[in-house]
């Protein structure tokens, strides 16, 4: 445990971190502490025409010597077969009744039973459950029948069926003309000037434009332009959550830890008003949800040895994955909106400790805040990191002189080796949490190429395991865990669509030549703060394993151009410019 703490860390990749919330992960819908009884509901496996699923019914409510769980199916799922309680369905109503053996129910107890169903088209998880008629999941409860419509008819609903299974699927991607206008002005940027980039929303007044620079209108007035008569995708970063990067300091936000109304009012709302006026409704748009915010819920709270006063309080208040949830709720309603959550990379989120509650935090968000899984598009993984996308020279399963490289200081017992095995594992993760099948991945290669003259040309020598990872490894970070402008980093893959099996794309999200975060401290009204992590001189914490940064120097705050780093990536380069 210690060993993989060590490294998981927290490799915070990067940018943000906002944080989330101590409730049950687990619950289907966000259970309240004041809910007379929660309902989990998990979809266990599922195949072309069936499904099985495990509910656990926790009573908050007086003891019962009995009891009673009614729910209604949106689709035509119909339940074949139960196992720990008496279930009987009636056209969509179902009723699962306790056994002779499980009727006693006490005060905070719990009861699991579970079934099998046949099904066709999507799989909702039912929206409500009654125990003996009261209803769980809810603040106080309250005595609705489960086939009532949603109970906040203003919340238009999601049809998933308005959106294309990947977005970027046939279209181009919109160029930033303000990203464009720096690179083009790097000596040798022209090669890459014309790259479409992620446009961050990373303040509230990003939404009109800082300091006289585009906000979101224009931004969307400029991608219908670029659009043509085909199709377009534009990119933007949804970041701003209060007490945002709780494990680190370089991109701290401007919203206090408490300051959630702020965020639905003065961030989330302006931005889905904008984005759902029908002038852009042909576009389609891409947002990436708050990066690093729920992964550092489950690395860096929680009591773990790398937890922060910061996200602990933010997994205390829940205010990321209510954050994250109200900002699905809000742009998903949008049917030309596609959300992709933030799941860090593999360095952070690889080992088996943190995969699982990492899918299910997200999953938890999904269902935060009126949010439904119909509000997700996917994930995106590696944003502003350098996890190699691809180490071709060894692989997870690869030993040498019968010793594992998970064995090797620098895999140090995680589960994977590269982004791109993570990204398509942890896809799938999601969908057996209960995401919808057709969900995508995005990966970041905005700085994991990895090329130059330092880059391996194939494995390394057999004579350990450390020699064999490290003499092979295309990432030539000096430690996983670092994540701040570093030294010796390329740009990697152009952007791309279905580059390779259930990735909807690879993406520059985190704009090339934007600093990741000051080398020195440096006065700023963004709330940003000093993260020694990108200090060059810096030897480094629990979170890099006591290393060096690894980090460029003379970096400016995070977000602003910094052209030691442009040019860096551009040097180093896989595939390299021609
Ligand atoms: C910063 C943001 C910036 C983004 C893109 C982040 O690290 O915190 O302010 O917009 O990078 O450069």
């Amino acid at each position: 445990m210690s060993r993989t703490r060590t490294a998981l860390l927290a490799s915070m990749a990067l940018v943000a971190g906002a944080s989330g919330t101590a409730l049950a992960v687990h619950s289907a819908t966000a259970a309240t502490a004041a809910a007379a009884c929660t309902v989990d509901y998990k979809v266990q496996n599922q195949w072309n025409t069936g499904f099985t699923a495990a509910v656990t019914v926790t009573n908050n409510g007086a003891a019962k010597s009995s009891w009673s769980l009614k729910w209604a199916y949106a689709g035509n799922q119909k339940v074949t077969s139960g196992w720990n309680a008496k279930i009987s369905q009636s056209g969509t109503a179902v009723t699962a009744a306790n056994e002779s053996y499980n009727a006693t129910l006490g005060t905070g107890g719990s009861v699991s039973f579970g079934f099998q169903a046949s099904y066709s088209g999507t799989n909702a998880v039912p929206a409500t459950f009654t125990l003996d008629g009261v209803t769980c999941n809810v603040d106080g409860g309250g005595t609705t029948d489960p086939t009532d419509p949603p109970t906040d008819p203003t919340d238009p609903p999601t049809d998933p069926s308005g959106r294309v299974d990947n977005p970027y699927a046939g279209a181009k991607v919109y160029v930033n003309p303000e990203w464009s206008a720096h690179a083009a002005a790097e000596p040798g940027g022209s090669r890459i000037s014309n790259q479409p980039t992620g446009v961050w929303l990373d303040r509230i007044a990003a939404i009109n434009g800082v300091n006289g620079g585009m906000g979101l209108r224009a931004h969307l007035d400029e991608a219908l332009k670029q659009k043509g008569s085909g199709e377009l995708v534009v990119q933007f970063v949804i970041y701003d959550l209060p007490g945002r990067d709780c494990a680190a300091l370089a991109s701290n936000g401007e919203l206090g830890p408490t300051e959630l109304d702020r965020y639905k009012e003065e961030f989330i709302d302006p931005i889905a008003a904008i984005m759902a006026d029908p002038k852009y409704a042909g576009l389609r748009i891409v947002n990436t949800i708050e990066v690093d915010s729920l992964p550092n819920l489950v690395t860096n709270a929680g009591g773990t040895n790398t937890s922060t006063p910061r996200c602990e309080t933010m997994k205390q208040n829940q205010n990321y994955v209510k954050g994250v949830g109200y900002a699905l709720n809000k742009l998903g309603a949008i049917s030309n909106v596609y959300n992709y959550i933030d799941a860090g990379h593999h360095g952070w989120i690889g080992w088996d400790s943190n995969f699982t509650p990492t899918a299910k935090v997200i999953y938890e968000a999904a269902n935060a805040e009126g949010a439904t899984v119909d509000d997700v598009a996917g994930v995106i993984v590696n944003t502003a990191n350098y996890s190699a996308l691809k180490e071709n020279n060894f692989s997870i399963s690869s030993t040498v002189n019968g010793q594992s490289v998970r064995q090797s200081k620098w895999v140090d017992w995680n589960q994977y080796v590269d982004e791109l095995s993570f990204a398509q594992a942890f896809r799938q993760e999601l969908v057996k949490t209960g995401f919808r099948s057709g969900i995508g991945a995005l990966i970041d290669t905005s700085r994991n190429g990895w090329g130059g003259s330092a880059r391996p040309a194939g494995p390394g020598p057999t004579t350990s395991v450390d020699a064999y990872v490290d003499g092979g490894r295309y990432d030539r970070r000096i430690h996983p865990g670092n994540w701040c402008n570093q030294s010796g980093a390329g740009l990697g893959e152009r952007p791309q669509a279905s580059p390779a099996s259930g990735i909807d794309a690879y993406v520059w999200m985190k704009p090339p030549g934007e600093s990741d975060g000051a080398s020195k401290a440096i006065d700023n009204d963004e709330g940003k703060g000093f993260d020694r992590m990108c200090d060059p001189t810096y030897t480094g914490n629990v979170l890099n394993g006591n290393n060096m940064s690894g980090a460029l120097p003379n970096a400016p705050l995070s977000g602003k151009w910094f052209s030691a780093q442009f040019q860096e990536l551009m040097k180093n380069a896989y595939p390299p410019l021609s």
